[in-house]
């Protein structure tokens, strides 16, 4: 056993004997560890203390929500670990961070260009296929509450990145998704599971080359720091499902749940509402360092990019499942429909 899985351990335990004290348990409050692993100012950071506030406030005090952010209490795959052992109770990991759970059809979200808009992944993430998806993670000890946005990924590197033959044996971080390493395979480049906390390390000293993230997490972490051009290529989409262990929920008076189901409720709208601002406020402070180059991709250069990476979403049908991959794309369609009588009335 390594050493944060000792740790883990022996916190769960402590939080367990705490729970069992006779007195304790009438007065001190219910204690929710939320760790995340980016930075407090990103859309997830500033949802998560908006919810710390709105869930204290609904039960008067009877909730105290701890965040702790950027890492601070465990990485990648150890904060999952964490929450199904109790360690901690809430998290909100990127939904291309479920495989290593054994719920694949999580990867669906990582597939290149698959949702051509954020009205269609809502209308995805907040319907009949958001709800089954969450429905997946009981088994493992884990209920899902919500979908939270980031927004769609740029690509970064020390060289430009115009054509997919730019990416030839590039080294690029990625998150630890069978979809992100067949997209960059795709692209010819060499792809990287490092864990969030590393990347900036990881760029600086040329571990890897380059990376894919939203404007806001690249900027939040300094990444653009060490990456001499961004290419906002928008080919796939970063967003999360806040999580909490399912024992700790269940066993929550049904009024504190319900209070905090409420504040989970205003945590997404508000959450949903800031993502996108924070991302075009992220790609602007970069391209006013003046240090980092933005580039646009022309609509040939586009269609390379897509041309190379749609044959990614055929290839992972047997990880993810033909049905999801086809109930994702007809919605698509549909929300496609629906937008276009309003378009034409414009
Ligand atoms: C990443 O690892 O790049 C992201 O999942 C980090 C995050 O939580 O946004």
């Amino acid at each position: 056993m390594n050493l944060r899985r000792v740790l883990v351990v022996v916190s769960a335990a402590v939080a367990f004997s705490a729970a069992l004290g006779p007195n304790a348990a009438a007065q001190a409050p219910i204690v929710i560890k939320f760790s995340h692993v980016v930075a407090p100012e990103t859309p997830k950071g500033q949802a998560a203390l908006r919810f710390k506030l709105l869930a204290e406030r609904a039960t008067g005090g009877r909730v105290k929500v701890e965040v702790y952010p950027n890492s601070q209490l465990y990485k990648d795959k150890e904060e999952l670990e964490a929450l199904q052992l109790g360690a901690v109770q809430m998290l909100a990991p990127s939904l291309a961070k479920f495989g290593p759970l054994g719920v694949k059809e999580f990867e669906a979200f990582d597939l290149p260009y698959i949702f051509p808009s954020k009205a269609m992944l809502n209308s995805v993430t907040e319907g009949p296929i958001g709800r089954s998806l969450l429905k997946k993670l009981e088994s493992k000890g884990i209920t899902g509450l919500a979908f939270w946005d980031n927004g769609f990924k740029v690509m970064s590197a020390n060289k430009p990145l115009r054509r997919p033959a730019d990416f030839k044996d590039l080294r690029m971080r990625i998150q630890s998704s069978n979809v992100l390493d067949a997209q960059m395979r795709a692209l010819g480049a060499s792809p990287q599971v490092l864990a969030f906390s590393d990347v900036y390390q990881a760029l600086q000293t040329g571990v890897v080359e380059g990376t894919e993230n939203t404007p806001s997490n690249l900027y939040t972490q300094k990444m653009n720091e060490v990456q001499k051009y961004v290419t906002v290529s928008n080919h796939g989409y970063l967003g999360y499902a806040v999580i909490v262990n399912k024992k700790f929920w269940d066993g929550l008076p049904t009024d504190i749940r319900r209070a905090l189901d409420g504040a989970m409720q205003e945590a997404t709208v508000y959450e949903k509402t800031i993502a996108q601002r924070d991302n075009d406020a992220a790609l602007a402070a970069i391209r006013k360092t003046g240090k980092t180059e933005v580039i646009t991709l022309t609509p040939q250069e586009q269609a390379e990019w897509r041309a190379a990476m749609v044959p990614v979403q055929r290839a992972m049908q047997t990880r993810i499942g033909k049905d999801l991959i086809l109930s994702i794309n007809r919605e698509a369609a549909r929300e496609a429909a629906a937008q276009a009588p309003t378009a034409a009335r414009r």
